[in-house]
């Protein structure tokens, strides 16, 4: 049961990731892949430490700014001779422990800003699950100090989230935090997929990759299909130092038609 629990809990890190689509998205699959993390209470930490370090290192995007230098504090490693996460977390806020600031500072990013940073963390629980937070606060903890997460924080936040956090829509079932919908409308699909923690439109989002205002001016519909569905065929020019940070995953969890809606938008942008 606990060995079963593991392999189903990988298969949905692996193929779910942060921007999960996949399990609404692509029939076939629907019944092998939950579309929620769920922990009994009696999870173990190490479980939980391992799972939160696969969505840190992976599909929760947490790499793309923390670890490339200067964008965001080093978590991994020291940071302001106050040593890794694990250590510090718990004398950055007074009367916050390190588990209670772990847990803000991911669900609540603007609560506390550390010094010498922009706000420009998202509120993770947009995308994350629950459950996917807290095993992220149990990986942090681990880095330098003691897990205190367990089962119970995990069944809490789980009972708590019932009504869905991630904004999905009104009436959604309530048990899937992380429901992607089909929708081809290319501004939806953009929020839910994140794009735009990368990506400027309108003027609105993050400055790692090109800006998408004006795109259509300067790329033909081919090469921005290409570029969706392998990032890495080309590297956008100034964008050198970012190549490679462009999930590679979009064209197994995008349905063709919402391929093609973010295509058409995208080459209509001048
Ligand atoms: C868009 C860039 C970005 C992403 C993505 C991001 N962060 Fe952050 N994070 C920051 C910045 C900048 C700060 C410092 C400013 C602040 O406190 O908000 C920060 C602060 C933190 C802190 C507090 C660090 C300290 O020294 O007290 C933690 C913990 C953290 N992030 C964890 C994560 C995790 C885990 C993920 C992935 C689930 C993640 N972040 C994703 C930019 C990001
Ligand atoms: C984690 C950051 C990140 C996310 C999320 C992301 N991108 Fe990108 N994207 C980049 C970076 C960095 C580049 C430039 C480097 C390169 O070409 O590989 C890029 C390049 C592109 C290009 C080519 C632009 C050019 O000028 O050549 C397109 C088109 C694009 N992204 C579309 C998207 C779409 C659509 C999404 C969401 C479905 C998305 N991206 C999500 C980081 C990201």
């Amino acid at each position: 049961m606990w060995a079963t629990n593991l392999k189903i809990l990988a298969l949905v890190i692996g193929t779910l990731g942060a921007y999960t689509l996949v399990a609404s998205i692509i029939p076939q699959v629907q019944s092998d892949v939950p579309t929620e993390l769920t922990f009994g209470s009696e999870v173990s930490a190490a479980e939980l430490v391992a799972a939160g370090e696969q969505i840190y290192a992976g599909a929760g995007g947490c790499t793309t700014c923390h670890g490339l230098g200067t964008r965001a504090p080093n978590l991994l490693t020291d940071e302001g001779g106050q040593g890794t996460i694990g250590t510090r977390c718990g004398n950055r806020v007074s009367g916050e422990d390190c588990k209670a600031y772990l847990h803000r500072s991911l669900v609540e990013p603007m609560a506390h800003v550390v010094e010498g940073y922009q706000p420009i963390m998202q509120d993770m629980s947009r995308t994350l699950s629950p459950a996917q937070i807290w095993s992220v606060v149990a990986y942090l903890q681990s880095l330098g100090g003691e897990v205190t997460v367990s089962g119970e924080d995990v069944a809490a936040a789980q009972q708590a989230s019932g009504s869905g956090a991630a904004g999905a829509a009104p009436g959604a079932a309530a048990a899937t935090t992380t429901a992607m919908s089909t929708t081809t409308d290319p501004v939806e699909i953009m929020q839910q997929s994140q794009c735009l923690l990368c990506h400027v439109l309108r003027g609105q989002g993050g400055p790692i990759g090109p800006s998408f205002d004006g795109m259509g001016a300067r790329l033909t519909a081919d090469y921005i299909r290409r570029s969706i569905l392998q990032p890495n065929a080309d590297t956008a020019s100034g964008f050198a130092a970012m190549a490679g940070t462009m999930p590679q995953t979009f064209g197994q969890q995008l349905s063709a038609a919402q391929l093609e809606a973010l295509v058409q938008f995208l080459s209509q942008q001048r």
